[in-house]
């Protein structure tokens, strides 16, 4: 569906991508998870031939962004603009006519839309006085008013509500699930899980780019539970083993370089400071692996 081939972008001195490569499959809830700044809008905007790239090529559905009918590609800019004195239906009219829809295809597809969005019952509201979560909604009600094949998300999600996120999730998934192929950018590591396909970047470079599943089960002895009676978050500090520690009050989260190693050297460290309690391997998480990829940073 999508294919990314060694995409390289930079702004005066800062490098935002370099090299980029992916390919997002059909049907795909595709991931493209990564921290501030890591790259994630400019390589959707290059992908939805917003902005050209300074190297390397991208085909979508097998053509040039360019080139394809703007009709199957739906996007969703992370400061996507509603006009905030129209109200709900209002901006969808405005935004089907943007692609030259008829009055009467707008109406029945929105209709359609706002059930499936849970935003039937606010079509008379003013966009401004939207919440965040619902704003969002209509954002995504928008990009889907020409039914594309593929919708490019960018960050939905940031800043809104658990139970939004739940419900824009679930939205997601029903689309997914009529044949709609999802790219979708976070900074969440728990969204991360709910794709079908992530790939993780960072600084302009994709870390690691597969199924979660995939992702996981190289790292599947590299987290440990750790139980003990300290309230020191910064316990683990200088335990060489440990690549990263986080603290949850009434237990420790670590990551460790090897599994049997990394275990017997906290044992041996808790002992040597008279601390007792339970280590145990632990799932890795998609932040674990996020932090496993990234190095230590300190
Ligand atoms: N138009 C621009 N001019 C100069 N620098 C830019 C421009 N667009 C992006 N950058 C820089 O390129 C890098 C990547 O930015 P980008 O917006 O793609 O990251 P991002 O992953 O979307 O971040 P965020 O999560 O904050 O949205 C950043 O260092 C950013 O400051
Ligand atoms: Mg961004």
């Amino acid at each position: 569906m999508i294919r990314v081939k060694k995409v390289s972008k930079r702004f005066s001195s800062i490098q935002a991508l370099d090299r980029v490569s992916l390919q997002v499959n059909r049907q795909d809830i595709f991931g493209l998870i990564g921290p501030d700044g890591a790259g994630k809008t400019t390589l959707m905007r290059i992908i939805c031939g917003l902005m050209p790239p300074d190297e390397g090529q991208v085909w979508i559905m097998d053509q040039a962004p360019g080139e394809i009918d703007r009709q199957n590609l739906g996007y969703m800019p992370q400061r996507f603009s509603l006009y905030p004195d129209l109200s709900v239906r209002e901006n969808i009219e405005f935004f089907g006519s943007l692609y030259s829809l008829s009055r009467k295809v707008i109406r029945s597809r929105a209709e359609e839309i706002l059930e499936i969005t849970g935003l039937s019952p606010f079509t008379g509201r003013l966009a401004g006085s939207l919440s965040g979560g619902m704003k969002q909604k209509l954002a995504l009600t928008c990009a889907l008013i020409t039914r594309p094949a593929l919708l490019v998300l960018d960050e939905p999600t940031y800043g809104v509500d658990p139970q939004s996120r739940q419900d824009f999730w679930r939205i997601l998934y029903q689309l997914n699930h009529q044949g709609m192929t999802i790219m979708v950018s976070t900074p969440y590591m728990d969204e991360a899980e709910l794709c079908t396909r992530v790939a993780f970047i960072n600084q302009g470079h994709i870390l690691a780019c597969d199924t979660p599943q995939n992702l996981k089960a190289p790292f599947s002895q590299r987290v440990l539970e750790v139980r003990i009676p300290s309230q020191d978050p910064r316990l683990f500090d200088n335990l060489e083993e440990v690549e990263d520690a986080s603290f949850f009050g009434y237990k420790y989260r670590l990551v460790v370089r090897d599994g049997t190693r990394g275990q017997k050297a906290v044992q041996s460290y808790l002992a040597a400071r008279g601390l007792a309690g339970v280590i145990e391997p632990v799932s890795p998480a998609m932040e674990d692996l996020f932090v496993i990829m990234t190095g230590r940073d300190d």
